[in-house]
């Protein structure tokens, strides 16, 4: 197996699970703990739903630290037996249905992976962990071992023109996939005040970056510019989200994952409100330095019918991380953007590779019905 093949690490070698790494975040995430640290292995759990890819991690699972089983994390007897034999220390729950969008037309699906998915692991880690009972009835735990639940700014709803969401605002989701991130946030927390059990979560602004899935605002308007098509801006383009490239949200993981304090939730957040519409255009005009073409992409702009229940402002207050844990964002947004947009022009094959049947036919039906 894998792990007889692995080599002799030192003491502090962890064993991680890692949920959903063949989606966009948690690949990102498993290729910074994989680069940055010699002294872990990692087991990837994921579905390969349409938006797991396993070519953006095919590097990485060659790798003799880095071990891939493809499953269900709402699989018991899988998750069982995958504690029994790896004896994980970490586990770090990326796995979901992520796509507002498509949660509004199967609310289901997100209920049961994101909210049921979350409480299987919980349940089977739980199995693995309890060592005992403490003297008031409350399970002991093994030493070094710790849930690490990958939630959203999304929880907390929407806000006005002023303010931040910090830890303590109040959760008010508005979509079906915020309601269920919800819902699975407060199942972990139940974990901890029942049963003690080690727990943290983060609760991040939108990502963007490499491995992207196609279907999100930014790398949806890149290919769209590039192959001609229109670039569907939703109302009136004057959303705002706050943008926070990839990988600092990867180095924000593991300095949670390995520092954070139990029974705590972090917002990740890089103070970088954008409205739609700005981020649009600026992908236009860089696609028009780097590509240049007659006219400018600006052109293909198309207003669509809006989101439903759309949230219109999201900003994340993330002092807590910076003064707590030290970490700041190291990319700005008009740095990040820029590598964004050469990436997907000079990672064309996984673009390719992504573009799946299954994603076509979501496209026709989703734009098919808004234009
Ligand atoms: P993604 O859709 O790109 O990837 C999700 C991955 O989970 C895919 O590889 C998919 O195959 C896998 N998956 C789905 N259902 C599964 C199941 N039942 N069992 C096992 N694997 C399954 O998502 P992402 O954008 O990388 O988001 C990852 C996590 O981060 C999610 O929990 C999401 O809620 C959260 N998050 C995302 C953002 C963002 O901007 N994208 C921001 C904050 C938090
Ligand atoms: O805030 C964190 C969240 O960010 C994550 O929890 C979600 O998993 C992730 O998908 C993302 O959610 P959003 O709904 O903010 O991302 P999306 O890329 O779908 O949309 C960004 C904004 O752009 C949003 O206001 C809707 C708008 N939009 C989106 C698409 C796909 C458009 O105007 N046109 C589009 O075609």
């Amino acid at each position: 197996s894998l792990h007889d093949a692995l080599p002799i690490f030192h003491n502090c070698m962890k064993t991680y699970l890692v949920t959903g790494a063949a989606g966009f975040i948690g690949a990102n995430y498993i290729k910074y703990i994989l680069a940055k640290h010699d002294d872990i292995k990692v087991v990837i759990l994921d579905a390969l739903t349409y938006a797991g890819n396993l070519g953006t991690i095919a590097k990485d699972i060659d790798d003799e630290r880095c071990f891939f089983v493809k499953g269900d994390i709402c699989d018991r007897i899988l998750a069982d037996e995958l504690f029994a034999k790896y004896k994980f220390d970490y586990v770090v729950n990326f796995a979901a249905e992520s796509h507002v969008d498509r949660s509004i037309e199967n609310p289901q699906l997100f209920l049961m992976t994101n909210i049921l998915g979350t409480q299987n692991l919980l349940d089977a880690a739980r199995r693995a962990w309890v060592t005992g009972k403490d003297e008031s009835g409350y399970p002991t735990w093994r030493n070094g071992v710790r849930y690490h639940q990958v939630s959203t700014d999304e929880v907390y709803g929407s806000l006005g023109a002023e303010g931040f969401f910090t830890e303590k605002t109040p959760l008010c989701p508005h979509s079906p996939y915020s309601a269920s991130k919800t819902s699975a946030d407060m199942v972990v927390m139940a974990y901890h005040d029942t049963y003690k059990m080690p727990v943290t979560i983060t609760r991040c602004s939108n990502n963007y970056g490499p491995y992207h899935f196609p279907e999100k605002l930014i790398p949806l308007v890149i290919l769209n510019a590039l192959d001609g098509k229109p670039l569907p801006v939703y109302g009136k383009g004057d959303q705002i989200r706050d943008w926070l490239y990839v990988e600092d949200h990867a180095r924000a993981l593991y300095t949670v994952v390995t520092t954070g304090v139990m029974g705590e939730t972090y917002n990740i957040g890089g103070h970088n409100e954008k409205q739609n519409l700005e981020v649009v255009h600026t992908i236009c005009d860089l696609l028009d330095e780097m590509v240049p073409k007659a006219g400018s992409y600006r052109d293909q702009i198309t207003y669509v019918a809006d989101r439903p229940g759309h949230d219109r402002r999201y900003a994340i207050d993330a002092s807590k991380m910076s003064a707590e844990l030290d970490w700041q964002p190291q990319e700005t947004f008009e740095s990040g953007i820029r590598k964004t947009v050469l990436w997907y022009l000079e990672n064309q094959q996984w673009v390719g590779n992504v573009k799946s049947g299954a994603y076509q036919s979501w496209i026709e039906q989703n734009y098919g019905e808004r234009a």
